[in-house]
């Protein structure tokens, strides 16, 4: 793409967001504040669709993995071992370095304790690993996952949602014997390529990048940055590292492998890193689904979500919203039994059906539903396709089907 047609896109993305509910500039009534962004009804639908998917992946559907939610405020003796006070730092212009971390204190006056905002949710994981353990004695390898708040204090966020100073990660610490990590790091791989085409990332803008060992965090002994083409540039879209034992090390943490192939006993468990940017994947996701093209004879904008991932599932309609024997066939029979199915329905009866097509195209939604006057006689509704434009006659009591079998 050229230069122009890139920041265009980029544009157009952030103005779509605004103008259709997704994303807001965070505190934008009194100037905004920088590096913060607020969501909006879709954005929160869409954003929530990305983690329950993960979730739903990498926790629900295995045995092997145990979900967490750990504070966002954390004592700072926690980021002193995992060597982010030392560490956590970037370069500012003079040279001078940075710790890019929010600092706080808990309780009033001679009572308060040193504490920051976490800048990894990793480090709410490493911390809990004793309790995990005690509490469901999961045997190696085994993972601990979380999705959640992070704060950096960035010198510069820039480029939309992609650098923000208060942004959502979804990660897991996959803990394991030493002698496996390579085995474990090739099987992560995967693991995160198969998701990110579940959800309808253009895999043709992934790219994978071996970070040199003058480039890798702190703790890292291998990672590949998966990196993404963004209107703005190829960049980090999110990272697989082997966090080696550093962590648990620092945390003066064990575990008792009884069922070591080797030398059964003490050992500190070594650690794959799988970490993602809720934020960054959904501004990918955008970039992936954003079309444009011309629709009976008009052009128009549209988001191609998979209709897993879409906020909206389908939209209906009457034909006309002042003939009330369609608006109540509509509300009753269509859009009740549809919305208590799938949650993520709408009801749009604005402006001219035209109208609300390029709306619901705007906004990425798969199906539009319309009740109109044959619909009262032959109990069938017009489903219209948004890629193709396409629509066809639908049985009403056979509209959850249609819909379950192609979400
Ligand atoms: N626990 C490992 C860790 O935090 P990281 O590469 O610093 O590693 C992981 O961050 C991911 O979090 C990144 O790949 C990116 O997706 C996201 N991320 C990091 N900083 C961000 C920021 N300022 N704004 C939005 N997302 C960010």
């Amino acid at each position: 793409m050229k230069k122009k047609e890139e920041n265009d896109l980029m544009g157009k993305i952030v103005s779509l967001c605004k103008r259709r509910g997704f994303v807001f500039q965070g505190s934008e009534i009194y100037g905004g504040l920088a590096g913060t962004y607020d969501y909006g009804h879709y954005g929160v639908a869409l954003k929530n669709n990305i983690k329950q998917n993960w979730w739903k992946k990498f926790v629900d559907n295995r045995r092997d993995i145990y979900g967490m939610d750990a504070s966002i405020i954390m004592n700072s003796k926690v980021w002193e071992a995992s060597g982010h006070v030392a560490g956590f730092s970037d370069p500012m212009a003079d040279g001078k370095q940075f710790n890019v971390m929010f600092k706080t204190s808990v309780g009033a006056g001679e009572e308060a304790t040193g504490a920051h905002l976490r800048p990894e949710t990793a480090q709410g994981i490493f911390v809990n690993f004793k309790n995990t353990v005690d509490a469901f004695h999961p045997k190696l390898p085994f993972g601990i996952a979380q999705i959640g708040k992070a704060f950096r204090n960035e010198i510069a966020p820039r480029d939309f949602l992609f650098r923000q100073r208060e942004f959502e990660q979804m990660e897991v610490e996959y803990f394991i014997r030493p002698e496996d990590w390579e085995k474990y790091f090739e099987y992560w791989r995967g693991e995160m390529l198969e998701w990110m085409e579940d959800i309808g990332l253009d895999m043709t803008k992934v790219h994978e990048l071996e970070v040199p060992d003058a480039d890798r965090a702190h703790y890292s002994k291998r990672t590949i940055d998966f990196e993404f083409d963004f209107p703005f540039g190829r960049k980090e879209l999110f990272g697989l590292a082997y966090r080696t034992d550093f962590d648990l090390k620092n945390h003066k943490l064990e575990y008792i492998d009884e069922d070591a192939p080797s030398a059964p006993g003490k050992i500190t468990p070594h650690v794959i890193e799988p970490s993602m940017g809720v934020d960054r994947i959904l501004l990918a996701l955008l970039v992936s689904v954003y079309a444009e093209d011309n629709k009976d004879g008009e052009a128009r904008s549209y988001l191609k979500f998979k209709p897993n991932i879409a906020p909206v599932v389908c939209a209906v309609s009457p034909l006309l919203k002042n003939k009330p024997e369609l608006v109540e066939y509509a509300n009753t029979k269509v859009f009740a039994p549809l919305k208590i199915e799938f949650g993520r329905v709408a009801w749009d009866d604005n402006g001219n059906i035209g109208k609300r097509y390029r709306r619901q195209d705007e906004i990425g939604t798969p199906w539009c539903i319309v009740v109109d006057f044959d619909t009262l006689t032959d109990d069938t509704v017009t489903v219209r396709d948004r890629d193709t434009g396409k629509q066809e006659r639908i049985k009403v009591n056979e509209l959850k089907n249609y819909i379950k079998e192609r979400i």
